[in-house]
């Protein structure tokens, strides 16, 4: 008898009739030779082994997903969720009178910044109580969890927004990334003569009741990187501006939520 362990997956079955139909156009116009698929197999069996995969498909297909998904609707356009989000970061608490602080270590280095935003529905209504999720980089352009030894949960967290659906909380000037160039991915980036760099960016998500969770980054005009992000994340409306005040940097951003 034909073993069988799992269940027919009809979406399974029909995306992948559908990407065996574009692949056949594909190694036609590639004319791709045996020799290169050997090559490409045996890469992509690195690429898994050393655990670059998500690194991988982040950087170069993220944004092909969320382009086809999001490009023409309204609200805020989605931007890459990336591999460096960790599930269970800790709740920001409000000291009275004091604004939020991201989870950070004492004296953590870096330029103070004030992140400040409101959050809103695509038919104006502001999202009071919406939980937003914020990861950055620190100070040695490093994520907490991953490439630094900061603490697991630092600059991390979440809070809400208020009765007016606004935000305010204080962190550090993010720097701008270099993804690992040293492994399969690496590689792959010689290979087509790119940079490994991301803009400075904070990582954003916000979920509210009856909207799509919105997964997002915010940059700074006038990066150097901006034009040329490694993972092409940028989009126009989410760059913003990092100026002077009360003695620190200060940004801010408005958020639209779409209905579900
Ligand atoms: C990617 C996204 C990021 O936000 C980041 O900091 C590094 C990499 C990515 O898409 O792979
Ligand atoms: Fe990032």
């Amino acid at each position: 008898m034909q073993k069988q362990v799992t269940k027919k997956n009809e979406r399974v079955e029909e995306v992948f009739n559908l990407f065996i139909k574009h692949i056949q156009n594909f190694l036609t116009e590639a004319k791709l030779n045996h020799e290169e698929y050997t090559n490409f197999v045996d890469w992509a069996d690195r690429l898994g082994r050393t655990g670059e995969l998500p690194l991988y498909a982040d950087v170069f297909l993220e944004t092909h997903v969320l382009r086809a998904m999001y490009t023409d609707k309204p609200g805020t356009q989605p931007s890459l969720l990336g591999p460096y989000f960790v599930e269970g970061s800790p709740l920001v608490e409000k000291e009275p009178g004091k604004p939020l602080v991201l989870t950070q270590r004492p004296n953590e280095p870096g330029e103070p910044l004030l992140f400040k935003g409101n959050v809103s529905s695509t038919d104006g209504m502001p999202l009071a109580n919406t939980r937003v999720e914020m990861w950055q980089n620190d100070d040695s352009g490093k994520y907490s969890s991953f490439d630094s030894d900061a603490p697991k949960y630092n600059l991390r967290g979440y809070f809400y927004t208020d009765e007016n659906g606004d935000f305010e909380v204080q962190s550090i000037v993010p720097l701008p990334y270099s993804i690992p160039a040293d492994g399969p991915t690496g590689e792959f980036l010689g290979f087509m003569d790119q940079h490994p760099m991301r803009p400075a960016h904070l990582h954003l998500m916000f979920e509210a009741e009856g909207h799509e969770t919105l997964i997002t980054q915010v940059f700074f005009e006038g990066d150097e990187w901006l034009e040329t992000d490694v993972a092409d994340g940028v989009r126009t409306e989410l760059v913003t501006k990092l100026e002077d005040k009360n003695g620190r940097k200060e940004a801010s951003l408005n958020f639209v939520m779409r209905r579900e």
